[in-house]
């Protein structure tokens, strides 16, 4: 039997019936639309659906979304402001650190994270932020360099 959740998703009060099994990424993705949020691994190893809970970063996709009723979820859709986007999200495309982009929503949030906690990481600091994000195309290079420059800004100009 389904049950009413309540979600403050992206600063918006969100509601939708959910069997006790669904996931929160399932739920992000199917009941409100927000595809953003992907989903690989399904099993909490690859971090393509990684969400903000209450500001920290965890997989949606091992997290029932009945257990997470009340509180404040963060996507990827909800970093631009009035069509401006965040920070992060210029310097990923300034500094070719999307190629497929698959892993780009979650590794995005995981930076946005650490940020918020520590606003000048070493680049140390970035590679455990980011290390359950894993990426299949770029190498890592450009998405830590991206994180480091808007970690650093103003920093050194993007790559021609
Ligand atoms: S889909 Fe959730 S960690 Fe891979
Ligand atoms: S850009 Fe393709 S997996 Fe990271």
């Amino acid at each position: 039997m389904k049950r009413l959740i309540h979600l403050h998703v992206n600063g918006e009060s969100r509601e939708v019936a959910v069997s006790p099994d669904q996931l929160l990424v399932d739920v992000l993705r199917d009941d409100l639309a927000l595809t953003g949020t992907k989903k690989g691994c399904g099993t909490g190893d690859c971090g393509a659906c990684t969400v903000l809970l209450g500001g920290r970063p965890v997989p949606s996709c091992l997290v029932l979304a009945v257990d997470v009723s009340g509180q404040d979820v963060l996507t990827i859709e909800g970093l631009a402001t009035n069509g401006v986007l965040h920070p992060l999200q210029q310097a990923f495309i300034d500094h070719w650190a999307i190629q497929c982009g698959f892993c780009t929503p979650g590794m995005i949030l995981s930076a946005v994270a650490l940020l918020g906690r520590n606003p000048c990481p070493s680049e140390e600091e970035v590679r455990q932020a980011i290390a359950g994000n894993l990426c299949r195309c770029t190498g890592y290079a450009q998405i830590v360099e991206a994180i480091m420059c808007v970690a650093n800004a103003p920093c050194a100009a993007p790559r021609d």
